[in-house]
């Protein structure tokens, strides 16, 4: 029988990617994303995926999506999520609520509602997007830090709570990534790209497909054991604190 796979966000971005990571591999895909021109663009070039419009703050419209799938999905990747750059004195309690409300209280809207229709199969991968911004707070990024921070601890807590019961619940947490909502921060400044680049020990940005790589492994058998985990995907950035300071003369 088909695998199916339930993306939030899929509908361009890294999200998109993933979506045609998951098609390639075989997976019958549903695109959940709240951007109606970016849907018509991917079910106008893939007559292969089910598109539906929702937000993932609304549980009624994830709801409805789910209901629409033939199955309970075998493979949940909650990838929708904003970024909006304010130093944190400038950050208004209504941007503050709607960063968190989308990239935190979302995903865990979308979990709920997946794992109660899987838990009765007792199978089911859930895979969370995070950021290297959670793990090192970016500055000028506000509440981003938090939801992201609290994405890595809800997908222990996912997996302490669900794994008994035949879920599998992972995180993939990006780092610098030369798309989606970075695109901005590199596109018409080539400098700024080959600077951030030159200091990942990679050498590079990350590519949107290095992520969907790192999400078909979680998905897959190959990572049957891998529970609670957060794959950090950043081309070392995260690790090399070091690297940056001026060494010593001794
Ligand atoms: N691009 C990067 O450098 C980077 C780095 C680290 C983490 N991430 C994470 O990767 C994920 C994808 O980001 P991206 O860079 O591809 O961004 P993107 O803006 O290109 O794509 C995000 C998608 O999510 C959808 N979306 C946003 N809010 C939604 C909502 N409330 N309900 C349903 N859909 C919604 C958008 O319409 C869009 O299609 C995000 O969780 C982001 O935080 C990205």
């Amino acid at each position: 029988m088909t695998r199916t796979a339930f993306i939030t966000g899929g509908a361009q971005g890294l999200g998109l990617s993933i979506t045609e990571a998951a098609l390639e591999a075989g997976y019958g895909v549903m695109v959940f994303d709240r951007d109606r021109a970016a849907l018509d663009r991917l079910a106008a070039a893939r007559q292969d995926v089910l598109c539906h419009a929702g937000d993932v703050t609304d549980a009624a419209s994830i709801e409805a999506a789910l209901d629409a799938m033939p199955s309970p999905p075998d493979l949940v990747v909650n990838n929708a999520g904003i970024v909006r750059f304010h130093p944190l004195l400038e950050t208004t309690e209504e941007t503050w609520r709607s960063v968190i409300d989308i990239n935190l209280t979302g995903p865990v809207l979308v979990a709920q509602a997946c794992a109660r229709r899987m838990i009765p199969r007792g199978s089911g991968v859930i895979i969370n997007i995070t950021s290297t911004a959670g793990i090192a707070a970016s500055p000028g990024v506000n509440a981003y830090v938090a939801a992201k921070a609290g994405l890595a601890a809800m997908t222990e807590l996912m997996a302490q709570e669900w794994g008994p019961l035949g879920l599998r619940i992972n995180a993939v947490a990006p780092g610098m990534i030369d798309a989606g909502v970075s695109a901005p921060i590199y596109r018409d400044n080539p400098e700024a790209r080959n600077r951030r680049g030159g200091a990942v020990p990679s050498r590079r940005l990350g590519a949107p497909e290095d992520i969907a790589a790192a999400v078909l492994y979680l998905a897959s058998d190959a990572a049957s054991y891998v529970q609670g985990h957060q794959l950090v995907v950043d081309g070392g950035l995260t690790i090399s604190v070091m690297s940056q300071l001026p060494r010593g003369t001794g």
